[in-house]
């Protein structure tokens, strides 16, 4: 019975084939075993420095890779002076770690990118860790194929503008577990870029980007406190891991 469906939906499935386009990965990127070679494909820090739009500090001390997963330590910290962006000031209560992929990213008319890893995130209000793309030059674009902003919720979200932006919240499911986290980035008509989310193989919400055809994007892990995820944070120590992560292309 099992087989006999299996055959009877086969035809369906090769005739379904055609119409769509078949796109195959051209190349590796970033392999799954990028933290194990660090210099090669990782930079410390955010690619401008060491702040950012929360109560971290940005030190590659907070910073490590132990059997291929990488982890970032916010630890509480006291007399660092304030950290300021966007005319905002930012008091900073902790040391922690962020990286940056040393390559840039940009869609190509046709192209595309899948960005996929496995994290173990925290919820907890003040912990704001992500995994995200924003513009090399000017903003947006920005994409944050997903951000923890310490609610018990997961966010996918993409910027036209500050004001213009698709933002999509889910409950996200046992934080002490890894979950698998994939932004897929197609070209949508030849100026807007399509991107798909993902949590653990299942389709999350889709998102357009305006204009973010041929737009250098920066890919960073970073583990930022308070700012939008409220404050004050934890008053010890916490974790934020990530492992296989991977960038394939599509152009
Ligand atoms: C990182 O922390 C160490 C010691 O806490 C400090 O000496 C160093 O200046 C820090 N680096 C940055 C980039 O802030
Ligand atoms: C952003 O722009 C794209 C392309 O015009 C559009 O499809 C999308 O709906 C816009 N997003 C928002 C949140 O308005």
């Amino acid at each position: 019975m099992r087989s006999a469906l299996l055959l009877a939906a086969w035809p369906l499935l090769a005739s379904a084939v055609p119409n769509a386009k078949r796109q195959t990965a051209t190349k590796t990127l970033i392999p799954t075993t990028s933290f194990t070679e660090f210099d090669t494909y990782w930079d410390d820090l955010y690619p401008w420095g060491t702040d950012h739009n929360g109560g971290a500090r940005m030190n590659a001390s907070q910073v490590s890779v132990s059997d291929g997963v990488l982890t970032l330590t916010a630890t509480p910290v006291s007399g660092q002076p304030p950290a300021t962006n966007g005319g905002v000031e930012y008091q900073i209560h902790y040391l922690s770690g962020a990286i940056h992929a040393k390559q840039t990213f940009a869609v190509a008319k046709g192209g595309g990118f899948d960005f996929t890893g496995e994290f173990k995130a925290t919820t907890t209000k003040g912990t704001w860790p992500a995994f995200w793309l924003t513009a090399v030059s000017g903003w947006p674009p920005e994409i944050d194929m997903a951000e923890w902003k310490g609610s018990g919720d997961i966010s996918f979200n993409t910027f036209n503008t500050s004001s213009e932006v698709a933002a999509h919240d889910v409950a996200y499911p046992n934080s002490g577990d890894w979950h698998m986290i994939k932004a897929e980035l197609r070209d949508e008509d030849g100026s807007t870029v399509r991107v798909k989310f993902y949590m653990d193989g299942v389709e999350q919400t889709t998102q357009y980007g305006k204009n973010y055809i041929n737009a250098g994007l920066y890919l960073i892990i970073n583990l930022q406190m308070e700012g939008s995820s409220g404050s004050p944070g934890p008053d010890s120590n916490v974790e934020y891991s990530v492992r296989n992560l991977e960038v394939v292309s599509y152009q």
